[in-house]
């Protein structure tokens, strides 16, 4: 319960990341060997107009949205997998570990390794090792090694294992397995895909990218909406667009959208709490339900965290931000109609706030509202069929907590 000092992180992080995490400068280059891996990911990504969705809707409202998909891992995961695989090579690191849930994230740092030739073990949540082979395979086709998780790699698995064989496994247990992997092995260190400041400042590439590009077409956003599972996509994207609001210059709207069966926000405790299961992180400031919130099998495996980023539960705890959230066939409703209009099936987590954005246009249609909706639409769900299918076939269910144990470390 005091400050942690940078120094200890250094073992589990490149050096430079930490810098970044505790950084109080407003900006921080980016490295020209981070521009030219972002150029053949490719970025700038496209900024696109929705107008068949709009026509759809019959709605006044613009609405535009960031499109994050169209790199080689699917997501907007690439933008901080290559920033921490180029640190960590740089400092001579020659392996990391990481955790991932539906497998977007360990999938683009396998890529990411792949570019900057580091090894790779992804610590793959067991309920999605299972439901999403497709990513796994992915992961291993860019040399990266995947186990399910929990595992019999780390004490830590092992003690879940023994309890239960057929644990479905939770983003906080997968931290924990890659965490005391990389205290195990001196060559290693550990990769975050979220929730971290420095993360969520390697997204505020498409923040920044997406205010050029409003900017040439001469348009100012009433709205910004994105899905937060740790807070990254969502913390890049309107990270850039926030000051303007705390300077009291513009009244944008910010709204973040999750899962009401991870209600992390909108029925969280913001308060103090680990990042993972075992609580080997130092605590951080966050919503959470909790490091032992057990996650229900929603198929938006991204959403599945039980905190949130310490910078997103701020400007959501101080009113600058709203937070929603929505059940699964209404999220999958709205993915099938934006694959429908626009062409794109979406990511489970994107298909969030494309629920939002098609309630707001059709408000904006019986008000004769002409807002500016913008969104960012984080990934592609062409890894997510079977979930899409389970909807289309009306065996989705909808899954919300009956009672949550909220935590207090801070006493
Ligand atoms: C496509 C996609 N969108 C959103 C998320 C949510 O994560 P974050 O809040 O860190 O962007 C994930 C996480 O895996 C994801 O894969």
């Amino acid at each position: 319960m005091k400050p942690i000092s940078p120094e200890p992180l250094f073992r589990i992080f490149a050096k430079e990341l930490v810098a970044q995490e505790v950084s109080t400068e407003r900006y921080i280059k980016i490295p020209d060997e981070i521009l030219e891996a972002y150029r053949w990911l490719p970025r700038p990504t496209p900024l696109m107009r929705a107008y068949r969705l709009e026509e759809y809707l019959r709605t006044p409202a613009k609405i535009y949205y960031k499109w994050e998909g169209v790199n080689p891992a699917g997501s907007h995961k690439p933008n901080t997998a290559l920033a921490q695989a180029y640190y960590n090579m740089r400092e001579g690191i020659q392996r990391l570990v990481t955790e991932t849930g539906a497998g977007q994230w360990g999938s683009a740092l396998a890529m990411a390794c792949a570019y900057f030739g580091l090894k790779l073990r992804v610590y793959m949540v067991a309920a999605s090792y299972k439901q999403k082979p497709g990513r796994r395979v992915m992961i291993e086709t860019w040399g990266g090694e995947c186990v399910s998780s929990p595992s019999n790699k780390t004490r830590f698995g092992r003690s879940l294992l023994e309890k239960n064989p057929d644990d479905p496994g939770s983003l906080g247990i997968a931290i924990s397995e890659a965490l005391e992997d990389t205290l195990e092995h001196t060559d290693t260190h550990y990769s975050l895909g979220s929730v971290l400041n420095h993360v969520l400042m390697h997204q505020t590439v498409i923040g920044q990218e997406v205010k050029k590009q409003l900017e040439l077409i001469g348009v100012e956003p009433d709205v910004m909406v994105g899905n937060i599972g740790g807070g990254s996509n969502y913390g890049g994207f309107c990270l850039p667009f926030v000051a303007a609001k705390i300077q009291g210059k513009v009244d944008t709207d910010f709204v973040a959208c999750e899962s009401s069966a991870v209600p992390h926000t909108t029925k969280g405790k913001y308060t103090y709490d680990f990042g993972d299961t075992a609580g080997m992180t130092p605590l951080l400031k966050m919503y959470t339900l909790g490091k032992d919130y057990k996650n229900p099998p929603i198929h938006a495996g991204g959403l599945r965290y039980h905190g949130m980023a310490p910078i997103i539960s701020y400007l959501i705890n101080k009113g600058y931000m709203r937070s929603v959230s929505y059940g699964q066939n209404e999220v999958f409703d709205a993915g099938r109609i934006f694959a429908q209009t626009e062409g794109i099936i979406p990511a489970p987590e994107s298909a969030h706030e494309i629920r939002f954005v098609i309630d707001e246009a059709l408000k904006c249609r019986r008000t004769g509202d002409k807002k500016v909706i913008v969104f960012n639409n984080s990934g592609h769900g062409l890894l997510d069929l079977s979930a899409y299918e389970a909807f289309l076939n009306k065996k989705l269910e909808n899954w919300e907590p009956s009672a949550i144990e909220y935590p207090s470390y801070a006493g």
